[in-house]
């Protein structure tokens, strides 16, 4: 009888768990308490039989602890509850924001570049960032003494090997070489990446930035589908009415090669500080393919001709946000991503 109590209790002990400080007080009184179950079970217990007292002093003995015990440490538990009000739980608190990650404007660039080209039937290529001599100099042309190979511009990794040094990409037109390498013409494709340049790191200039370069070659391109397709791009990327010139320049890999620039896009060619109050603005190289670029590649320069442009990333950005200082974009500071959120998803 007092047996089965006791096993009641205890569950219902075990089973017991509240930060509510008037709960707590009720559990203490019930069973702790000069009028509680502990008294009245010990009360009890001195009228059983002498058998049964043996066995059941030390059930009784642990009930009594396993109560205070419970008592203990809830009361522990319910010291910053009884500083709070009530429970300590305050159900009308706001809950805890969260936040919805954002994307970095480089990748809603790289992505509006991207799909703009994909339209014309151009497809994404990729390739190494750890390059060899040959893919990123030797095969785009490059003289042996060419002053970009010097240490100043590339991060050599490893002197020599099967195809010379090997260093961290300066661009990605060694992409261009490994898919010509790879297939058969015709290509359109680009090639979005990053790529490094041992410079100083300032608001103007960083060790390494972004890049998507582009290449078509096929029978008989022209320079005039070079104009019309980058002309199609910056329509499409600074709207309607931008302009575009071409200014002769010179790669090694292109020939002839030449520098676009467009009308200013935040003074529209009125002149401001951005454009140094001449109206227009670079944003990429470009040039029809070299035949010996052709022919490294084990293309046919008689049968075949292409373009090739490259432009980098950060300063398609800088003109669409207006962003100066280059070093914003790899120092992840939330407050200067969360403000493209919604500039372009
Ligand atoms: N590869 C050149 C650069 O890194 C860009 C470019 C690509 C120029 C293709 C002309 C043609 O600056």
């Amino acid at each position: 009888m007092l047996q089965e109590k006791i096993t009641q209790y205890t569950e219902e002990i075990n089973a017991f768990s509240t930060v509510i400080v008037d709960e707590l007080e009720q559990f203490r009184i019930k069973f702790l308490g000069t009028k509680g179950i502990i008294k009245d079970i010990f009360d009890e217990f001195k009228s059983v039989s002498p058998e049964e007292k043996r066995t059941l002093g030390k059930v009784l003995n642990e009930f009594k602890q396993l109560a205070e015990a419970k008592y203990q440490s809830l009361k522990e538990g319910t010291e910053v509850a009884e500083t709070s009000k009530d429970s300590g739980l305050d159900m009308t608190l706001p809950g805890e924001g969260f936040e919805i990650g954002s994307r970095h404007p480089l990748a809603l660039v790289r992505r509006e570049i991207v799909e703009i080209f994909n339209k014309l039937g151009f497809v994404v290529a990729e390739g190494p960032e750890i390059e060899d001599d040959w893919h990123n100099f030797s095969a785009l042309n490059f003289p042996e003494e060419h002053p970009a190979r010097d240490m100043q511009d590339t991060f050599f990794i490893r002197k020599g090997g099967e195809h010379g040094d090997i260093a961290l990409r300066t661009h990605t037109s060694s992409v261009q070489v490994r898919m010509m390498e790879a297939g058969k013409p015709p290509f359109r494709a680009i090639m979005p990446g990053r790529v490094y340049r041992n410079e100083a790191i300032s608001a103007r200039a960083h060790c390494f930035f972004h890049q998507v370069e582009g290449l078509y070659v096929d029978e008989s391109v022209s320079f005039a589908d070079l104009k019309q397709t980058l002309f199609y791009f910056v329509q499409e990327l600074y709207g309607e009415g931008t302009k575009v010139r071409f200014r002769p320049s010179y790669f090694p890999f292109t020939e002839p090669s030449a520098e676009m620039d467009i009308s200013c896009t935040i003074c529209k060619g009125a002149g401001c500080q951005l454009c140094k109050y001449s109206g227009w603005v670079e944003i990429l190289g470009c040039g029809m393919v070299d035949p010996n670029v052709l022919e490294n590649c084990g293309i046919d320069s008689k049968k075949y001709s292409g373009f090739a442009f490259g432009m980098g990333i950060e300063r398609i950005a800088n003109l669409k946000f207006e962003i100066k200082d280059l070093r914003l974009f790899s120092e992840n500071d939330a407050r200067f991503l969360k403000q493209y959120k919604s500039a372009l998803i």
